[in-house]
Order: structure tokens, then C-alpha cells, then sequence
């Protein structure tokens, strides 16, 4: 299937739930308020791969991307790392709540698939 339909109420605030779509890991994380708000407040000028939370993100309670770190394409540990987000085992990758590569090799930001919410409980992703 390349879409998959995700419903939304089954994660709770704080969790990262892992699907497979096309055959990677996909990442839905039900964010805090405090994470939405770290994230949005993150100086660019700090970043490797700069991007405003807000352009990585629908609804800032969801972040979604896919779990496949940019180095060598392991899969990051969530709720792990130096700054609350991923941390990728392999060689040592830290990503922040936005997905945003923040220490370590990864050259980029996890990516943001295309998704769309048809409704408040339901996400559709691809
Ligand atoms: Fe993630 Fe190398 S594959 S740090």
C-alpha cells in the first residue's frame, strides 16, 4: 500500500509510535507542550540542516517523519540523545522533537513525508 492511514487517538501525548509504510519506519509523535515549544523556539543559527519547526509540521502535536537516520540509514531510538527527540546507535547520531539533526554525522533532518489530516483523529500519510 503507499498510503497509510494512521488514527491518531491511539497515541498518547509523549509516545512515538513506529509504522512500517513502504517498507521504512515512520514516525508519529504525539508531542508535548513543552516539546512544541522548545522546538519552536530553537535558534537556526544552531543548526546543520536549518528548517523552523513550524515548516516540518502540520499541527504542532504531530510530528511525523520517517525513521531512517540521513547518515547510513539506521533506525534512531526515540525519546533518546542529547536533545529529546532520536538518537541513532549506530555511529551517534542526535535528532531534536522536530526530527532535526542537531550532533553527530547525519548530514540532514529526518524526512517529512506528505501527509494530510482528513479528519481530527486520522492521518493519511503519502
Ligand atoms: Fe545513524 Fe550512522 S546511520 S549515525
Amino acid at each position: 500500500l503507499s498510503q497509510i492511514e494512521i488514527k491518531l487517538s491511539d497515541i498518547p501525548e509523549g509516545k512515538n509510535v513506529t509504522f512500517k509504510w513502504r517498507g521504512k519506519p515512520l514516525f508519529v509523535r504525539h508531542r508535548t507542550p513543552k516539546e512544541i515549544e522548545v522546538e519552536a523556539a530553537v535558534n537556526m543559527a544552531e543548526l546543520r540542516d536549518p528548517q523552523h519547526d513550524l515548516d516540518r509540521v502540520k499541527k504542532p502535536k504531530w510530528m511525523i517523519v520517517l525513521g531512517v537516520c540521513t547518515h547510513l540509514g539506521c533506525v534512531p531510538i526515540a525519546n533518546a540523545g542529547d536533545y529529546g527527540g532520536y538518537y541513532c546507535p549506530c555511529h551517534g547520531s542526535h535528532y531534536d522533537a522536530s526530527g532535526r539533526i542537531r550532533k553527530g554525522p547525519a548530514p540532514a533532518n529526518l524526512e517529512v513525508p506528505f501527509y494530510e489530516f482528513p479528519d481530527e483523529d486520522t492521518v493519511i500519510v503519502g
